[in-house]
């Protein structure tokens, strides 16, 4: 063709970016691959082997090992051994090791990103300008924290062995945000690409162990499903960090709860991208392509749902249809390409099963004339789809579609806006087009979403966390709190077992003989007419809906009181008090702060009061009794203190902009009080909640909750408002399965029993809320570090990042 006839039709040449070096370097492993553990590679061919192939061409690239049980045990022993001296070596020569990764992913950047074309199907523009300058600035990144760590997580250890499961979608970059953080603060790593997509990951443990990175800190370990199952039962591992479908990480939590395994969830998503009728239009069209057509739409953070304010929407559409047409659908090593292959052919069935599903539920299919026809005919190829004219409740505007398909919908104001974005069971990310930043700034908290972009999208950056909220999962990678994930307070990792439980007293109303001591002159007065303390629903005494009670005894054995004996529809009522004073978590913390002090102050003014119950319930010496009330109060001055000073960050990435680190309330969070310590354990919990703006259901310590329910009247004189604070007495193990399965409790902090911890965890898996356990342990309640401040702190909060670029 001549340079004149593309002159007239303006036609791209093909620009293949050339794979010769990424040939033989597959030629190399023509024999397969083994994995890679202990610094050196298993044996090809001895296990069971699959293909990955390439999905452009549906050609196979390499044979691949499936993951035994052997393999598994291997790779954790291997981390095991060289997890001690890889955290003794210290944070200077760690950073050394991942500088000097940085350096070999800059080095070898050209053949990484053909490698991940080929076995993705992205195109190459992407892997090149963006997935492999991540990836090393990433380590980069993670080199610094090393270097600074003895200074700023001082009071944190190494978590240990870390298993990794990442998905197809970005490999590499993918194994970089788990591998970088983990290694940077002396874990060490059993990772397991996906199946589709190995092969970037063997590549980097080939170039990892070359830059002398040493045996066993960097374990890869391939195989299915069934090999990432090994790692997640596996009782060598102390944390599994895990990206993919929700349907794999909700599997994940319920096999790994009790285990004592730490866990983060990246998960899937359904992200709103909303458009106000004062955007810039052209900007936001690039926008849309850049959300939902970038990584063919296989992106866990993709704009998928297109909200568009009414008074231009027609218009918006339009423009959007119009760029549809030049998109440009091909092989992923050509450089002129937009959009490459989808992963795999079940993937792409799947798209095409949606697109069908959302046609027989009445939606307008659109895609660009012959944009079908234009792609190439063989390999998984789909083009730039738009659905309009579903409703909210649709399969399509409800589910991950993880394909290039976008749906659309409008809006009317921006309150509908924010009603309708956060209609979803995801909250993993939202972007917001308007020129009026107000208006931006306005909407972005009101989000149920870890990340959200001002007038852009898709933006990441080593140094500002990633993660979502609700089904999306738990956790955050990238940045200070990422590094947190993968650190352990010290103050809790020398937490002893607590003791048994002493037999719990019979249920029901105590028998005479434990009444029948000496005669007293107390015993001779005035009867009050009710003795049983009630439950604390939304700022009021109530009975308990089945209208038991459980008594109370003294540590001599005495009868001293009842406490209502809550059950579900209790729970369910203080949870939908909790929901409904939404007030205090808009509150300033200014705010929040004040009623705590008030909390702490009137709590003084009842010192002799409280410590003469704790010693009563408990048996604690009057000095002791008296010593955990004074520490009680200090525990609301603390979290008062806090409230306004646990506060966001403002990230500078690498671009014209900024991103703000927003900690936000969890939302409703269900608190189950350890036996010990009833009233310092409850304040200490309670209290950095409330600080942080959440609102609590909380169960009181069984043995002792006389303490807390006499902590009604601190809480009735404190100006706490209404539904921030419930109390519901009852069986802990009862209370917290109805806590752990109610879809509108946002986190639960479970402290008591093992048993407790197991099935807080496994029954979290609905809304998948976010879980803070002991697993059996107790914390020391009067040691500061272990219990006051950010330890506790950072369980109270998310961080949600708002990127907002700037300049005309
Ligand atoms: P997946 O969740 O099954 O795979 C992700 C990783 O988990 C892979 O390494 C896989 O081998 C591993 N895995 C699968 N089952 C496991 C188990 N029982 N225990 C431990 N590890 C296990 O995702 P899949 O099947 O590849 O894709 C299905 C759908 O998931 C996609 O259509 C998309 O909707 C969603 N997805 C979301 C991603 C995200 O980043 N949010 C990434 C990949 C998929």
């Amino acid at each position: 063709m001549s340079v004149a006839h593309y002159m007239d039709t303006m036609d791209y040449a093909p620009a293949p970016e050339g794979s010769a070096e990424a040939q033989a370097w597959l030629a190399a492993h023509a024999g397969g691959f083994g994995h890679f553990i202990n610094g050196a590679w298993t044996g090809a061919g001895r296990d069971t082997a699959f293909d990955s192939t390439d999905p452009a061409t549906g050609k196979p690239l390499a044979r691949i090992a499936q993951g035994s049980a052997e393999d598994v045990n291997a790779a954790v022993a291997a981390a095991r051994a060289a997890q001690g001296p890889w955290a003794a070596a210290g944070g200077a020569v760690r950073a050394r090791h991942l500088y000097a990764l940085a350096r070999m992913v800059q080095r070898h950047a050209r053949l990484l990103a053909v490698v991940e074309s080929l076995d993705n199907g992205k195109p190459i523009r992407e892997t090149r300008d963006i997935d492999i300058p991540l990836v090393a600035r990433h380590f980069y990144h993670h080199a610094g924290w090393a270097q600074v760590q003895a200074s700023e997580f001082a009071d944190h250890r190494p978590v240990g062995v870390v298993g990794q499961i990442i998905p197809w979608n970005f490999p590499l970059l993918m194994l970089a945000w788990k591998v970088a953080p983990a290694l940077a603060l002396g874990n060490t790593v059993v990772l397991k690409p996906a199946e589709y997509t190995p092969l970037t990951a063997l590549l980097f443990a080939e170039l990892a162990a070359a830059a002398g990175l040493p045996p066993g800190v960097l374990n890869i370990v391939t195989g299915d499903g069934a090999t990432g199952a090994l790692i997640v039962d596996h009782p060598g591992v102390d944390k599994l960090a895990f990206t993919g479908s929700t349907e794999v990480g909700r599997l994940i939590r319920e096999r790994s709860a009790g285990s004592g395994k730490a866990l983060t969830l990246e998960l899937g998503g359904k992200s709103p991208f909303i458009v106000f009728d004062d955007a810039d239009l052209d900007a936001a069209v690039e926008g849309v392509v850049d959300a939902i057509w970038f990584n063919q739409g296989q992106v866990c953070c993709a704009g998928s749902r297109l909200l568009v304010q009414e008074g231009v929407a027609e218009r918006f559409i339009g423009k959007l249809k119009r760029r549809m047409a030049t998109l440009r659908v091909g092989a992923p090593l050509d450089k002129t390409i937009d959009m490459g292959a989808i992963v795999a052919p079940a993937q792409l069935a799947r798209i095409r099963s949606l697109v069908a599903t959302a046609e027989a539920e009445g939606g307008t299919v659109y895609q660009a004339p012959g944009a079908a026809e234009a792609c190439p005919p063989q390999g998984c190829f789909y083009p730039p789809t738009l659905i309009t004219g579903v409703q909210p409740g649709a399969t399509v505007a409800r589910e991950e579609i993880f394909g290039p398909v976008l749906v659309a919908g409008s809006f009317r104001t921006p309150d509908e806006a924010v009603m309708l974005a956060n209609n979803s069971r995801y909250g993993l990310s939202a972007s917001v087009w308007s020129e009026n930043i107000g208006l931006a700034l306005d909407v972005a908290p009101k989000l149920v979403a870890g990340v959200v972009w001002v007038n852009a999208t898709n933006l990441f950056d080593a140094a500002v966390g990633f993660g979502g909220t609700r089904e999306s999962g738990f956790g955050r990678e990238g940045g200070r709190e990422g590094c947190h994930e993968y650190l352990k307070p010290i103050a809790w990792d020398e937490r002893p077992v607590r003791p048994a439980a002493p037999k719990t007293p019979p249920s029901g109303p105590a028998p005479a003989a434990s009444l029948a001591s000496a005669p007293t002159a107390q015993m001779f007065a005035m009867p009050s007419l009710d003795r049983t303390a009630k439950l604390f629903i939304g700022g009021k005494q109530a009975r308990p809906d089945g209208n038991h009670s459980l008594p109370q005894f003294a540590a001599d054995g005495r009868l001293v009181g009842e406490v209502g004996a809550g059950n579900r529809k209790d729970i369910r009522n203080a949870v939908a008090a909790a929901r409904g004073a939404e007030g205090w978590t808009k509150a300033t913390s200014h705010n929040r702060a004040q009623v705590l002090y008030y909390l702490g102050e009137n709590l003084s003014a009842r010192v002799a009061e409280f410590a003469q119950r704790i010693a009563t319930l408990t048996g604690a010496s009057a000095e002791q009794a008296r010593a955990e009330v004074d520490a009680s109060i200090g525990r609301c001055f603390s979290a008062a203190a806090w409230a306004d000073k646990y506060e966001g960050r403002v990230h500078q990435p690498p671009l014209r902009g900024v991103a703000l680190a927003l900690p936000e309330a969890l939302g409703v969070v269900g608190v189950v009080c350890p036996p010990e310590a009833p009233l310092l354990a409850f304040i200490s919990l309670v209290a950095p909640l409330i600080a942080m703006g959440n609102r609590v259901v909380a169960v009181p310590s069984g043995p002792a909750a006389l303490v807390a329910t006499d902590f009604y009247q601190v809480l009735e004189t404190s100006d706490v408002p209404a539904g921030v604070v419930n109390i519901v007495t009852g069986d802990a193990l009862t209370l917290a399965r109805t806590l752990a399965e109610h879809d509108d409790v946002d986190g639960l902090w479970a402290f008591g029993s093992a048993e407790l911890s197991t099935l807080a965890e496994k029954l979290s898996v609905g809304n998948l809320k976010r879980t803070l356990v002991d697993h059996g342990r107790m914390i020391d309640w009067h040691d500061e570090r272990a219990a006051a401040g950010p330890v506790l702190l950072r369980h109270a909060v998310q961080v949600k990042n708002v990127w907002i670029p700037y300049g005309e």
